[in-house]
């Protein structure tokens, strides 16, 4: 049974939405510059217009409405605010969008919870060294303070940086993200640690200057896949399935919530690699300045971004050369017995999700969870009559239900990723996530409501019924 102040959201990022790249004096972001690059993104194409929801914020408005959504999850667009990423120069124009659109929500009786960052790190302060470089906490942080005593009057839920390991991994080890950096077992380290200063900085900030005004919580946005031993008696499994826990959710949560520092699982498989390798450099995996705000704490919740799981083995990889995954040496596969949804790393696995919960109350120190994303792709030929999404988010909430019921974990929240097709960062627009199809073709970018949005907005409606009753 889920709470009655449960919040029912949906969630969306701004370069996957807003388009209006250049608009009102926008400033560049690192991934304005990707997609403009070339050769980065599926067909060639870009967020400069997408779904456009810079002029069209009332039709998104009215698709929240469509739903009964109780909770909205935005991202800000730190160039829209601040064209050069600092507090220097503000764009009242950028103020006036995200105070539109935060007043519109609150007098539809819509919670909004709000990113800080989703991705899209203005282009000048990549210019000035990016994540890699450790001033970004402090700018981080500045940032973060306009935002609060911007908005924060209004906006009660926060969330500082979405899923830190995808910017750090793929954007700085794979490079096929943006910045499009690929410097292989070293970067993305330095840039998770960075993330994680300019988190807790943001979080010291809001706990001693805004909160005792404003009230509200803040957190940090974790992706994590279910991971389980390919073989469950097996040792090496076992220890493998660790270690690709400790690479991934427990990189930032275990600071967070646990020591206040990396897993010990993490830090000892790259340092045994480091020596392997003879490397003498600066310890790749930084360590946290007891000079600076502590990390451990600064998780008012636990901010979940699940999509999918995975089996893990050990053994087969050959830790050669530097790079996470030889750091890592485990090896994930998928059990042939899940179905693939659109994209090839999307295996539908709603259980997945109730395990995960149950192992974040355990070892996290049972926190309160919202689940920040969660979602479906569609990929190919489009399907309005989306029987199999629908039947996911059915799945999904179900598993939700259990972990809350049967589990006892503190789930509060859950917010479908998305509540529109939108740009799919490397994938652009062929994988549609949304509960309402838009048509990119049409200069209005018409809105539709997909079955699965439906079929989400009628669960939504069964419970609010539930509690409405005398
Ligand atoms: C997440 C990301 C979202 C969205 C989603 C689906 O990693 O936060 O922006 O793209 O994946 O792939």
């Amino acid at each position: 049974m889920f709470p009655c102040d449960f919040a029912w959201g949906a969630a969306t990022a701004a370069y996957q939405i807003e388009g209006g790249w250049q608009a009102d004096g926008k400033g560049p972001s690192i991934w304005d510059t990707f997609c403009h690059e070339g050769g980065r993104v599926c067909e060639e194409q870009t967020g400069d217009v997408s779904c456009n929801s810079y002029e069209l914020w009332e039709k998104d408005l009215a698709c929240i409405r469509r739903l009964g959504l109780t909770h909205y999850r935005l991202s800000l667009s730190w160039a829209r605010l601040l064209p050069d990423g600092t507090t220097e120069h503000v764009s009242q124009k950028g103020v006036q969008y995200y105070n539109k659109v935060i007043e519109d929500l609150l007098s539809c009786d819509v919670s909004p919870m709000v990113t800080l960052y989703h991705f899209d790190l203005p282009q000048s302060l990549q210019n000035r060294g990016g994540w890699k470089a450790a001033a970004m906490a402090t700018i981080f942080d500045s940032y973060a303070r306009f935002c609060f005593q911007t908005f924060g009057d209004r906006v009660k839920l926060w969330i500082t940086i979405n899923e830190p390991y995808v910017c750090a991994k793929l954007g700085h080890e794979d490079g096929i993200h943006a910045p499009g950096l690929k410097e292989p077992g070293t970067a993305a380290y330095l840039v998770g640690h960075n993330m994680l200063r300019a988190h807790a900085m943001a979080w010291h900030s809001y706990d001693s200057l805004y909160r005792p005004t404003q009230g509200g919580v803040v957190s940090l946005a974790i992706n994590s896949d279910w991971l389980e031993p390919l073989h469950p008696d097996c040792a090496d499994d076992i220890a493998a399935s660790r270690r690709c826990f400790a690479f991934t959710l427990g990189w930032f949560a275990w600071p967070l919530f646990v020591t206040g520092d990396y897993p010990e699982t993490m830090r000892a498989a790259i340092d045994t690699q480091s020596r392997k390798l003879g490397y003498n450099g600066e310890p790749r995996l930084p360590t946290f300045s007891k000079h600076e705000p502590p990390v451990f704490g600064t998780a008012d919740f636990f901010a979940l971004n699940y999509y999918t799981s995975r089996k893990v083995k050990a053994g087969l990889e050959c830790r050669q050369g530097m790079s996470m995954k030889s750091d890592r040496d485990a090896e994930e596969v998928l059990d042939p017995e899940w179905s693939i949804c659109g994209v090839a790393w999307l295996a539908v696995v709603p259980c997945g999700l109730r395990k995960l919960l149950k192992y974040i109350k355990d070892t996290f120190h049972d926190p309160v969870v919202y689940i920040t994303e969660n979602g479906f792709s569609q990929v190919g030929p489009l399907v309005m009559e989306d029987a199999q999404r629908a039947e996911f988010y059915k799945d999904t909430i179900q598993e939700v239900e259990k972990a809350i019921g049967e589990d006892g974990v503190n789930v509060r929240g859950y917010f479908a990723w998305s509540l529109l097709d939108n740009f799919e960062w490397a994938d652009g627009f062929s994988s549609r996530f949304g509960l309402f199809h838009v048509d990119f073709s049409d200069v209005g970018r018409k809105r539709t409501i997909y079955r699965s949005g439906l079929e989400y907005a009628k669960v939504i409606s069964k419970y609010k019924a539930m509690y409405s009753k005398p």
